[in-house]
């Protein structure tokens, strides 16, 4: 049970464009959450870009900044603590997160796939890979998911799905930019229904 506004760390690697659809439904549906945080592998996106316009404190953090793997993911749930973070939403993150992360946020962190899991999962299929592999299975539908993390990628509890066609001249470009939208409005709704999940 929760009464103060959670308080969300975002990871992401690219445009951010999900982050950005998260942030404005946050402020517009006034949802009792806010973005705090943005954590990134890469110094420089079009996600990190929003944070700092936005002033939403941002942390560059990868493995190659420290001397171990451990070492990595003891500063990652440092300074998720460190900003008293309750949920983690996974959007756009193209690296696995450490279990340790994963560990200390149980039943608290999201992950948006460009996909109807549990096809079409797993190590490799990330972005555009997962409409290529869509289409060579000559699908006629597709979605998009949001579930839990665990230690296996794609594979936590799912917590929304919400499906998208295939059309017949579809190419991995206009199949993913299909499945965007959607997730743009699926993602928000799946963070409205943990919130609701947690207030209960
Ligand atoms: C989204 O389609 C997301 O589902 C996908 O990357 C894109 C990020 O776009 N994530 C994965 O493939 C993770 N396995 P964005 O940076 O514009 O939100």
């Amino acid at each position: 049970m929760t009464s103060h506004n959670s308080r969300i760390a975002v990871f992401c690697s690219g445009n951010g464009s999900n982050f950005k659809a998260l942030f404005e439904v946050i402020r517009n549906k006034q949802l009792p959450a806010e973005i705090v945080l943005c954590i990134s592998n890469r110094s420089q996106c079009g996600a990190m870009e929003f944070a700092q316009q936005n002033g939403i404190t941002t942390l560059h953090i990868t493995e190659k900044q420290f001397s171990s793997f451990d070492e990595f993911a003891c500063a990652m749930v440092e300074g998720l603590k460190k900003h008293q973070i309750d949920i983690i939403l996974l959007a756009g993150y193209m690296r696995k997160v450490p279990d340790a992360v994963v560990a200390a946020f149980p039943d608290r962190m999201l992950n948006i796939h460009p996909a109807l899991l549990p096809k079409f999962g797993g190590e490799g299929m990330y972005g555009i890979h997962v409409h290529t592999a869509v289409l060579e299975a000559g699908e006629t539908e597709t979605g998009a998911t949001v579930h839990f993390v665990n230690e296996e990628y794609d594979k936590g509890e799912i917590l929304l799905q919400r499906t998208v066609p295939v059309l017949p001249d579809d190419t991995p470009e206009t199949l993913a930019a299909r499945v965007l939208e959607c997730e743009h409005r699926l993602y928000p709704d799946a963070l409205e229904k943990l919130l609701t999940l947690r207030r209960s």
